[in-house]
């Protein structure tokens, strides 16, 4: 055993301790939802990526169980050997229905849908153009393709047209943007990038993951929000949050492209199908949301109401509509100590500082879902209020 590499990891370990960067994992006693157990006692869940409340849904969770009991508990294969059941492609052929796209591909994550997408599409003579925000995934995929970089500074439209004009001598090009940037609850520009990559003709892609059941009148995400609707060619997204919140993600666009992805993207070539009971839970959401698009509606109300409340009460609230809320308190150690406080008085709710955002930028991220009451949300505004006057934020 290198007793140096034991000694690198003791090390780093204490030096994100005393950066207060060390994550604490919490244990949940039970299934996640509006509230949850911890360390024995009910607290509100104010942090969770469960927008639709799909996550112990009575309907995903029998979904889940028929499939386990239909279609086994996986399938010992990759997609392409022996991994593929009819419910993968039904979840395939209903994603695409609910995009207007023409084909879509399942991963196990969205984080493999994206570290899959680029290097099977552009090479050496081709160019990315990338949101310097854009998800850590988006990040690592880009590391794996040889296209030139273009990283550009967050929602820069002047700086992205300029990209565009002088990467105009490279092969093929694709621009890539989140849909929602997830420390921000910032709607993306799409309609502007919609315009801009057509005017460059360079391909746009939009990881939807916050997005996807949760904006837009029906929960078709971004493009549907900002009026632009089967104007983006490509998305990825993940079945992990508003859509059943367990695991999976996809790509969905031109049959052409998926295709090839399904023929050289590597982290399906090489990685095991989707399990049945997570397909199915996932099939289960979709139909739900094309069924009856009121969670989305309810999810939207709950976010304004929030915002509004918190607002009013003081806080520096970025304004948005998106249900991540960030309650921005400047200190990295203000804002994990906020959290801690909001915890004892039994709301759970995450705290972000340097270098997850920028210095004197650190918040608590909240997260509101389509589950919680009204009383919920005006009790997590009154314990927020109680510690915001204890740390002098308000
Ligand atoms: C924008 C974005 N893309 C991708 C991912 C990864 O999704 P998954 O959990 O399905 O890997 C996340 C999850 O945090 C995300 O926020």
């Amino acid at each position: 055993m290198s007793t140096a590499l034991i000694d690198y990891c003791r090390t780093e370990i204490e030096a994100l301790k005393e950066a207060r960067t060390f994550k604490q994992e919490r244990v949940l006693e039970g299934p996640t939802g509006a509230r949850v157990r911890v360390d024995g006692r009910e607290v509100l869940m104010l942090t969770s990526n469960n927008y639709l409340g799909f996550a112990n849904h009575p309907r995903i969770v029998e979904a889940a169980r028929k499939a386990l009991e239909r279609w086994g508990n996986g399938l010992g294969s990759v997609r392409f050997i022996c991994g593929t059941q009819e419910l993968h492609k039904e979840l395939e052929r209903t994603i695409s229905a609910f995009f207007g796209t023409e084909d879509t591909i399942l991963y196990m994550s969205c984080w493999n849908a994206n570290e899959g997408l680029f290097q099977p599409l552009l090479g050496e003579e081709d160019a990315i153009l990338t949101d310097g925000l854009n998800h850590a995934s988006i990040i690592d995929g880009i590391r794996l393709c040889k296209a030139k970089r273009y990283v550009l500074p967050h929602g820069d439209l002047a700086a992205s047209e300029k990209a565009l004009v002088d990467s105009q001598a490279q092969r093929r090009r694709l621009y890539m943007t989140d849909g929602v940037f997830s420390m921000e609850g910032e709607v993306g520009p799409i309609p502007e990038l919609v315009e801009l990559c057509a005017k460059h003709d360079t391909l746009l892609v939009v990881d939807d993951s916050h997005a996807t059941g949760v904006l837009g009148a029906t929960g078709r995400g971004s493009a549907e929000e900002t009026g632009v609707h089967g104007k983006v060619a490509v998305f990825t997204s993940t079945l992990g949050k508003a859509m059943g919140s367990a695991a999976g993600g996809f790509t969905t666009g031109p049959a052409p492209l998926v295709e090839l992805l399904r023929q050289r993207s590597r982290t399906t070539l090489f990685s095991n199908a989707l399990p049945p009971a997570v397909t199915a839970s996932s099939l289960e959401a979709f139909r739900m949301l094309m069924e009856d698009p009121s969670p989305v509606v309810r999810l939207r109300a709950n976010a304004a109401h929030f915002r509004t409340r918190m607002t009013d009460a003081g806080f520096n609230i970025p304004k948005g509509v998106h249900p991540i809320v960030p309650v921005i308190v400047g200190d990295t150690a203000k804002a994990l100590a906020m959290s801690a406080a909001l915890f004892d008085r039994g709301v759970y709710v995450s705290g972000f500082g340097y270098p997850v955002v920028p210095q004197g930028h650190a918040r608590l991220r909240c997260q509101i879902s389509a589950t919680h009451s009204t009383a919920d949300l005006d009790e997590a505004v009154e314990a927020f209020k109680a510690v915001g006057r204890e740390f002098g934020v308000v």
